[in-house]
């Protein structure tokens, strides 16, 4: 007999936090957000035709996007990450940034492509290009699935977005909230009613 799994939690709009009927909408599901990966995968292979290239993950937010990405970008090139944090531990960012874990590799002469899920503030990007930049690399540029620019305190040059993202409080595909939601396939609003990060 023929058993058919239905996968408990990884159903759009049934995913069990005990957040109930305040659980936010999907504002990209899982396949659109897979579609533009494919797409954004393409533009890097085209872009960085016979460069070497770097991918840099920034952590813990980047990782499912960066484990996506990476195989949509189906040349010769090299990962590495890095994990910052903001001092201040509040929920904005402050734009002091420490370096929990720094690169494996030399970038020196590499093209480095900065590969994050949100750009929110834009303050930890802005400290990641001039800290990067001081290594010489052949270029820095970046690379993020959501640009929340309604958020933005700095300006930071974005060479390749996956979605403009409403200024609002999301989570999943690697955005969480207080650690939870990284896990889930696709990105939706906390609350339907929160306001901002
Ligand atoms: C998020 C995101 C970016 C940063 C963007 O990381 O991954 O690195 O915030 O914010 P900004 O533009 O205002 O500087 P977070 O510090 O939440 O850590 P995480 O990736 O571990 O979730």
């Amino acid at each position: 007999m023929e058993t058919k799994l239905k996968d408990p939690v990884m159903v759009e709009g049934e995913w069990r936090d005990g957040a109930g009927s305040g659980v936010g909408r999907v504002l990209f599901t899982e396949e659109q957000i897979q579609q533009k990966i494919v797409e954004l995968g393409r533009e890097i292979m085209r872009d960085y035709d016979g460069l070497q290239v770097v991918l840099v993950g920034i952590l813990n937010g980047c990782l499912p996007f960066m484990a996506d990405l990476m195989r949509q970008v189906k040349m010769d090139m090299e990962v590495d990450f890095m994990s910052v944090s903001s001092y201040g531990g509040g929920t904005q960012s402050s734009g002091v940034v420490r370096i929990i874990k720094d690169l494996n590799f030399n970038i020196h002469g590499r093209h480095v492509l900065l590969v994050e899920d949100i750009i929110d503030s834009g303050l930890t990007a802005r400290y990641l290009l001039d800290n990067l930049r001081t290594r010489r690399p052949a270029s820095v540029e970046i690379c993020a699935l959501l640009d929340k620019r309604e958020a933005r305190a700095e300006e930071v040059p974005l060479k390749y977005v996956g979605f403009e993202c409403p200024n609002r409080f999301v989570v999943g595909y690697g955005l969480d909230h207080r650690q939870l939601y990284r896990n889930l396939p696709y990105i939706r609003l906390l609350e339907e009613d929160s306001p901002t990060s």
